[in-house]
């Protein structure tokens, strides 16, 4: 046995091997199991995958960089929870494919930002922050207005989502562009359908304008956010 010590503690390439088995047994261990969980995430009812409009603001709110200035996670701590509301749940980026979780707040998180302004605000806001907070150091993002809406591949975002993990049925994917023009027009015959197929989905012409413009998919998404969970089941963190 001692000689078996001294033989590696001499011979480097030896060590080695056996530094080599002991991590590979941690390794093994550590991560096997992770190939036989279904999910790491427990899941929590409300949480649904983005309607096509929503997953097109989304891909503008990527595309602009928003990100570079907003968080999208709530952290546990008293004066975020008393500012932003509820801390963010593991459940509500399931199936958010990158995170948008951040790591910078020039501006405010947004993780909660859904239903806390009209789309009126926001209207306003996007066309030039100053008008509606005067120190406000945000980009105007005018043009949002003025594009129309390019969702010919909304619904190959989505198959590229399914393969990852997001639970988009095949009836979603066939209807995903009808979609889209469903969930700017609240008067649409077939909503109900629609919101069968997404709850809590904001329906509305989020611009005010005839055409679905960029900035109805942007208002779209953050109209949702953070609206999904209903946090009255959840314990309030202590205060
Ligand atoms: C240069 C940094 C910066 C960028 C980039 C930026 N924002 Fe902001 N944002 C701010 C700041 C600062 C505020 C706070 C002042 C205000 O309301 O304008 C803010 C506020 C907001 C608010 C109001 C939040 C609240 O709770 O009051 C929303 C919504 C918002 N931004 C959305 C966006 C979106 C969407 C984009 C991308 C199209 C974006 N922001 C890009 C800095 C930024």
């Amino acid at each position: 046995m001692w000689s078996l010590h001294e033989k590696s503690e001499k011979n480097s390439g030896l060590l080695a091997i056996f530094v080599l088995i002991v991590v590979s047994i941690g390794a093994i261990v550590e991560i096997i199991p992770l190939f036989y969980l279904e999910n790491t995430v427990e899941k929590v009812e409300g949480v649904r995958p983005y309607t096509p409009l929503e997953l097109a603001g989304r891909n503008i709110y990527l595309r602009e960089g928003c990100y570079l200035c907003h968080s999208q996670m709530i952290r546990p701590f008293r004066d975020e929870v008393e500012r932003y509301g509820h801390y963010s749940i593991a459940a509500e980026s399931m199936y958010d494919h990158p995170f948008q979780w951040g790591s910078k707040r020039t501006g405010p998180d947004l993780a909660r930002v859904g239903g806390r302004y009209s789309n009126d605000w926001h209207i306003a806001h996007m066309r030039n922050p100053r008008s509606v907070v005067p120190e406000s150091v945000m980009p105007a993002y005018p043009f949002l207005e003025e594009k129309f809406l390019n969702y010919d591949d909304i619904d190959k975002h989505m198959v590229a989502l399914r393969r990852v993990g997001v639970p988009y049925t095949d009836e979603m994917i066939a209807a995903a562009k009808e979609d889209v023009a469903m969930q700017v027009n609240p008067d649409a015959e077939k909503i109900e359908e629609f919101l069968n197929r997404y709850p809590k989905a904001v329906v509305a012409n989020f611009d005010k304008k005839d055409e679905i413009t960029e900035l109805d998919a942007l208002l779209a998404y953050l109209q949702m956010l953070g609206t999904l969970v209903d946090f009255s089941n959840y314990e309030q963190p202590e205060r």
